[in-house]
């Protein structure tokens, strides 16, 4: 796994410098001012950032709030984000942050908390519309662990939980349309991963047994992973085209993926000392990693470039993008993770009632 990723790391870091340099730099895609709706201290709209309490999610989370973004940090516990907020407040006192609780893993959780960001942005509120979902949460378990619903935490929390959201809250953001935008997290060992069919129950179980090495007493953490970075990608490919390609202008959003490189966090804790501290030093010697302030900027390139720019993967900052894997363009993967997400959505539907999500695109 180290190797691979190391490998795969910087051959995305010299495919993204090859693409980008000299004159190509005209073909980055830059940050517009198409978000800035307002004017000085005038709020831009609502961000919604999944995993805000830590990494990623909180450097994000500052800077879209620094953007003039009424930001609600979607945390797992108040506690958590209520600390997060703080911190961010504390370097920032204008910051309009607003904390609510998301448990990507429940399916209950995920409704109450669409709810409540009905209530806020519903009635035309003073913070203004839904204008962005940023679906970063994520983890990385060394063991298998199910939610309630007997789905894979990992693909639960990493994709599963984000493509309900993200279905629940679209009638939110098509109203802000054509200033809407979903940014999905991704990361470059998706290419890591290989292609399997995709079946309801080899997507529930976190792809557990698609690659199994040495037998079925192990689990391979690795790769159930990465394929949950690969669904959460095709996730988005998906949605640019049903939400983005084949929607009428006015109830367009654009899609596009974040991936940050390789950042300073907590994601890989479970990962034992022994193995986590060598490979960080390999990382930084190598000059691969970066705080999570750095990884921050690609996620804002990505949630502020033009909306006519949608389906992009982000990567290496200053607006700068690379194709996915190519699995995802060839091997009908994107449609077979959506299929079955949908299938999935409407099973644990029946079994806790709450109202129909409508799936865009279906008819
Ligand atoms: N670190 C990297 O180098 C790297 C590289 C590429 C991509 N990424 C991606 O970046 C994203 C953020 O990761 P990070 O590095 O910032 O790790 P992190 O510091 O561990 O942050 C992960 C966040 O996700 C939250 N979360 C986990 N499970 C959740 C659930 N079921 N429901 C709601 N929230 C949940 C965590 O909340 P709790 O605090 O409650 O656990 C935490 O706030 C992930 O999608 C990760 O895959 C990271």
């Amino acid at each position: 796994m180290l190797i691979t990723w190391v490998y795969l790391l910087v051959k995305d870091k010299l495919l993204v410098w090859w693409r980008h340099r000299g004159s190509k730099a005209a073909k980055r895609c830059p940050r517009s001012g198409t978000w800035r709706v307002g004017k000085g201290d005038v709020k831009q709209g609502v961000a919604i950032v999944t995993g805000a309490s830590s990494g990623l999610g909180l450097a994000t989370t500052r800077e879209l709030a620094k953007e003039g973004f009424h930001v609600v940090l979607a945390c797992r516990s108040v506690g958590s984000g209520e600390k997060a907020a703080a911190s961010i407040r504390a370097s920032f006192p204008k910051a309009s942050l607003q904390v609510s609780v998301l448990d990507l893993c429940l399916y209950k959780s995920i409704l109450a908390f669409a709810d409540s960001v009905e209530a806020l942005v519903g009635n035309g509120t003073e913070h203004g519309p839904l204008r962005l979902l940023v679906n970063n949460a994520g983890v990385f378990t060394l063991t298998q662990r199910w939610t309630d619903d007997r789905i894979d935490r990992m693909i639960a929390s990493n994709y599963l939980g984000h493509f309900i959201l993200t279905n629940r809250l679209l009638p939110l953001l098509q109203k802000a349309a054509p200033n809407a935008r979903v940014v999905n997290v991704g990361s470059w060992t998706h290419r890591a991963a290989n292609f399997v069919p995709v079946r309801r129950q080899l997507l529930a179980s976190g792809f557990d047994g698609a690659f199994r090495l040495g037998g079925p007493q192990f689990y391979t953490p690795a790769y159930s992973y990465q394929a949950s970075k690969l669904c959460i990608i095709a996730h988005a490919l998906a949605l640019h085209k049903r939400c983005y390609q084949e929607a009428k202008e006015s109830r367009r959003v654009s899609v596009n993926v974040a991936d940050p490189g390789f950042i300073y966090s907590a994601l890989l804790r479970e990962v034992p000392g022994w193995l986590h501290v060598p490979a960080v030093w390999i990382y930084a010697i190598l000059r691969l990693m970066h705080p999570a302030r750095v990884g921050a900027q690609t996620v804002l390139d990505a949630a502020l470039a033009d909306p006519t720019v949608s389906g992009q993967y982000f990567f290496g900052g200053q607006g700068r993008t690379l194709e996915p894997s190519k699995v995802l363009a060839s091997t009908g993967i994107v449609e077979d993770v959506w299929r079955e997400s949908c299938a999935i959505q409407t099973d644990l539907r029946l079994q806790h009632g709450g109202p129909h999500i409508a799936v865009p695109g279906a008819s």
